[in-house]
């Protein structure tokens, strides 16, 4: 396999009548690294993942997945591929354990194979108790993982990922997080989507952000971070009691955002040194107790809704 296990170029899909999903995407994944692709609900995420893994032909535009043709060569591209979708594909009145199998020989396991495989996810997913059981008398967290673990029957070059930890609960969401990085370790390639800004920036080594069908940004978390250009000013009171007070001395200037989370008031420093100054005198003529004052980045958080808000802003 070439050094880049998805190349992406100017795909396009056009569902009916309507506006199309995909706009002409182009974006690649290097071969054992792990690729978040972010974007809002409708942003065309998830069929990207279905026709890289050729469940739907595109209307225009080519790709290559593991270094074939998902048009020309579909059988060696799924030959290639694992796919855990975001809606679950479970027999739902088989066992976990049935469905494992039934999987693996789909993938071209022998029975023997294929049975022992089952046995060695079902103990690192965790679904021991479970796996007799028929999964719809599953949890929906539960689900997910069989749904996962199928994906790795046979392991494959390059897994898709659709929303993977949708619906799991923070330690499941932890492991799912810890096998995404231990795949990337055995070299296998990881298309993820999430709407987990968060979990983009733990698991990537590249991000897209999609938006109505269209590459609005790509690159590190960093680079997108910079991309927002501006830092934020920063400042936290001792007592979050003081919030209010201290947002009221800060009003008028730009961006102005209460975080009641974290106990602070952010504002945009568009002149760096100069803006912390100016929200230093208006803060410490309050004679308000803080733990801190200072300038910082954005988070990914903040750099994902600046892109699209930019994009919304020059579309209407
Ligand atoms: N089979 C289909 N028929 C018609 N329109 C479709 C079909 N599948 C997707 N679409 C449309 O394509 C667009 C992109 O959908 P897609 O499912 O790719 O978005 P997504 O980014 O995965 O969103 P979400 O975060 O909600 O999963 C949407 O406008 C959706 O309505
Ligand atoms: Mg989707």
């Amino acid at each position: 396999m070439s050094s880049l296990a998805v190349e992406v170029n100017g795909l396009a899909k056009t569902f009916g009548g309507g506006a199309p999903a995909l706009g002409g995407v182009s974006f690649s994944v290097p071969t054992g690294t792990v690729c978040g692709l972010l974007g809002h609900n409708g942003a065309g995420k998830t069929t990207t993942i279905n026709i890289l893994s050729t469940l739907i032909r595109p209307t225009s535009g080519h790709a290559l997945v593991a270094g074939y043709d998902i048009v020309r060569q579909p059988g060696r591209v799924r030959a290639s591929v694992g796919l855990a979708g975001q809606s679950i594909a479970m027999d739902l009145l088989l066992t976990g354990r049935e469905n494992l199998v039934l999987f693996g020989r789909l993938r071209g396991l022998h029975r023997q194979q294929a049975k022992a495989r089952a046995d060695e996810l079902i103990e690192q997913f965790d679904l021991a108790d479970a796996a007799d059981r028929r999964v719809m008398t599953y949890s929906g967290g539960m689900q997910r993982r069989v749904d996962l673990a199928s994906a790795l029957m046979v392991l494959p070059k390059v897994l898709f990922l659709d929303e993977p930890t949708v619906g799991l609960d923070p330690r499941s969401r932890r492991d799912v997080w810890a096998l995404i990085g231990s795949l990337r370790l055995q070299g296998i390639t990881v298309l993820l989507t999430t709407q987990y800004l968060e979990e983009a920036d733990v698991l990537s080594d590249s991000i897209v952000v999609i938006d109505h069908g269209q590459v609005i940004a790509s690159g590190t978390a960093e680079d997108l971070k910079r991309r927002v250009g501006t830092s934020y000013c920063q400042v936290t009171p001792a007592n979050p009691t003081d919030l209010p007070q201290v947002a009221a001395a800060l009003a008028g200037l730009d961006g102005i955002d209460i975080d009641t989370d974290t106990g602070s008031v952010s504002v945009f420093a568009p002149d760096g040194v100069a803006t912390l100054g100016e929200v230093f005198r208006r803060v410490d003529a309050l004679g308000v107790e803080l733990v801190d004052i200072s300038l910082r980045k954005p988070s990914l958080d903040e750099a994902f809704l600046h892109l699209t808000e930019q994009r919304t802003v020059a579309r209407s």
